[in-house]
């Protein structure tokens, strides 16, 4: 893997949504390259297509034309089995909705990429818990998901998506439900992450207070980059 400098390689990106016989094209020729060690933000007004486009770029979505790399590898050839595989090692993804698992602690939220990647679960817990600590929620790891706030919640999100090590971490406004200080904090613990490790970090957001962290900004509307600063 780390013979690629490259960590996404987007290029000509169309993705066309069809509900009810009308069709939206949601990208519309997207090329885009993001480097290890970069942080890219992802600006643009609601329905431009940021969350469609992280999406492809992890893998929760084909597009419909061109061709989206990541690490050199194109996840939209894969078979669902190894491209499960993939995303489970490389990616790491923070939804704008969560999507913990209302049954598990935060804890057990925290340790699902690890359980999947084969980790003991008590060395997942642990590991968990440090990482719960580091996010501020070292009190409330046994507690379920409707018993924290909003704002605990995308931590323990967050949390779920650095646990694995991933080379690439992709988050859809992390920031959205904290507080000026916490989100001041989280950012600071993404960007360390990218920093020590090479890592590549995608950061949707509308969150004008987090914009100086990023080293790259892309600026979509109506599904196309209209520039990079
Ligand atoms: N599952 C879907 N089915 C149909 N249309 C969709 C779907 N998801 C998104 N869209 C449409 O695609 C466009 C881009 O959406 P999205 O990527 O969610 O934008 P953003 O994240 O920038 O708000 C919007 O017009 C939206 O209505
Ligand atoms: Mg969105």
């Amino acid at each position: 893997m780390s013979v690629h400098t490259l960590a996404v390689r987007c290029r000509n990106i169309v993705k066309v949504y069809e509900t009810g016989g009308q069709k939206v094209t949601a990208l519309d020729g997207i090329d885009l390259d993001i480097a290890t060690g970069e942080l890219m933000m992802l600006v643009g007004p609601s329905g431009c297509g940021k969350t469609t486009l992280i999406s492809v770029i992890a893998g929760i979505l084909d597009q419909d034309e061109g061709s989206c790399e990541v690490f050199g590898k194109d996840l939209a050839a894969m078979s669902d089995q190894k491209k499960l595989a993939f995303r489970a090692s490389h990616i790491g993804f923070v939804f704008q909705a969560f999507n913990l698992l209302p049954s598990l602690t935060a804890t057990e939220n925290v340790s699902v990429p690890l359980l999947i990647n084969g980790v003991k679960r008590v060395e997942a817990e642990r590991r968990a818990n440090s990482i719960l600590e580091e996010v501020g929620l070292g009190d409330r790891t046994t507690s379920l998901p409707a018993q924290l706030s909003g704002g605990q919640q995308q931590r323990v999100a967050i949390a779920r998506a650095l646990i694995h090590d991933p080379g690439l971490i992709v988050c859809d406004e992390p920031t959205s439900a904290l507080d000026h200080e916490t989100g001041h904090t989280i950012m600071q613990l993404l960007k360390s992450t990218v920093l020590q490790a090479n890592r590549a970090l995608v950061i949707v957001t509308h969150d004008s207070r987090i914009f100086d962290f990023a080293d790259r900004t892309a600026k979509m509307d109506d599904g196309r980059i209209l520039k990079i600063m």
